[in-house]
């Protein structure tokens, strides 16, 4: 049975679920990249600005080939590594090459790009809930062959791990908003502000929605907490109020504190410091910007 069904010619139809689960959280709407929309069967035969990238019986020649397998770069999707599979990548080349069938119109189920949804009221929000908005907005940039090449400052939002990886500094802080560096970029308390291409910044409830995740635990897809990776290192950037006090973050600042150039209230600064055990930031230097 599974020999019969990996022999059996594909159509559209058997790979749209691929392209909806993996492409068309980009790949839809106006905003689409290089105008490419993989969210039917008319756009994805259509191309993209660039020309078409399925060549019927030509699966070599087809940019859609050349970019699942990283031939063309960046590889596609660009929320990889994990990219697809080569059984994957074979089923999409076998179909092409057998002049790239529509086979049944496929229900128009699942083409639309997943938009910011809220939790139902007294369920938390989960990394299921605001993955979108990362894998839209800032993965074309925070992965490992992004447009700018390398991420920036190293970050990768293609995954809770890497959005959580702390071996640096830790960007999220889970519990703690305003000690987490990810939230003051989108709020644009710290500069420049995320994302780096906008305008347009996210809209006021993306922002709600990723700071009440934040502030929840960061949770997983599951719903876990994540726990507060405690001796991390952090640095931040915003503006100090007279209490000393980071945009509404209670810094804690002891005898070993360097201060340089006495930043005075109202200055723009960067804090460098480590998390304790609970997400408080001991202050080792602050400094104006
Ligand atoms: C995180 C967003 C994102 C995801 C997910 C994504 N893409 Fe892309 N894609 C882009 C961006 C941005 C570009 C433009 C890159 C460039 O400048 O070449 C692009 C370009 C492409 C191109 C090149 C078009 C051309 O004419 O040169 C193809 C083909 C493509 N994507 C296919 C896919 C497929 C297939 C998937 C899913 C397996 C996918 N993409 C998933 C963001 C994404
Ligand atoms: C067009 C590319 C691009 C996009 C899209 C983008 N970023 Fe960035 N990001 C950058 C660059 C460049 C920097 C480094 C800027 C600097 O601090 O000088 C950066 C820095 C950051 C930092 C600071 C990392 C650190 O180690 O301090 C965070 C956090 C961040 N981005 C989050 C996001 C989030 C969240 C989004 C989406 C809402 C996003 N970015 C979208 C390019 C991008």
């Amino acid at each position: 049975m599974a020999a019969a069904t990996a022999n059996a010619q594909d159509v559209y139809a058997d790979l749209a679920p691929v392209l909806a689960q993996r492409c068309v959280m980009c790949h839809a709407g106006d905003a689409a990249p290089l105008g490419l929309r993989l969210d039917n069967f008319e756009s994805l035969m259509k191309g993209s600005q660039k020309g078409p990238v399925v060549r019927p019986g030509d699966a070599a020649g087809s940019e859609l080939i050349r970019r699942l397998k990283g031939q063309s770069q960046p590889r596609m999707p660009m929320t990889g590594p994990p990219f697809l599979s080569d059984a994957e990548i074979a089923r999409f080349e076998r179909w092409i090459a057998a002049g790239a069938p529509r086979g049944e119109a496929p229900a128009a189920a699942a083409s639309s790009p997943p938009a910011a949804v809220r939790p139902a009221p007294g369920q938390p929000v989960t990394w299921a809930h605001v993955a979108p908005i990362f894998a839209t907005r800032c993965a074309k940039c925070h992965a490992a062959e992004g447009l700018m090449g390398a991420p920036p400052e190293g970050y990768r939002l293609t995954s809770l791990a890497a959005a959580l990886d702390a071996s640096d500094r830790a960007r999220v802080v889970p519990g703690r908003p305003d000690a987490s560096e990810l939230v003051r970029r989108v709020r644009g308390q710290a500069r420049p502000r995320m994302p780096f291409d906008g305008p347009p910044w996210l809209a006021d409830a993306q922002i709600r929605l990723i700071e009440d995740w934040v502030a929840q635990g960061a949770r997983d897809a599951e719903g876990h907490a994540s726990a507060v990776p405690a001796g991390a290192a952090v640095r931040l950037h915003g503006s100090l109020d007279a209490r000393r006090w980071l945009d509404g973050l209670e810094l804690v600042i002891g005898p070993d504190t360097r201060i340089d150039k006495s930043p005075a209230p109202g200055s723009y600064v960067e804090v460098r410091g480590r998390l304790d055990a609970v997400g408080n930031v001991r202050v080792e230097r602050l400094r104006s910007r």
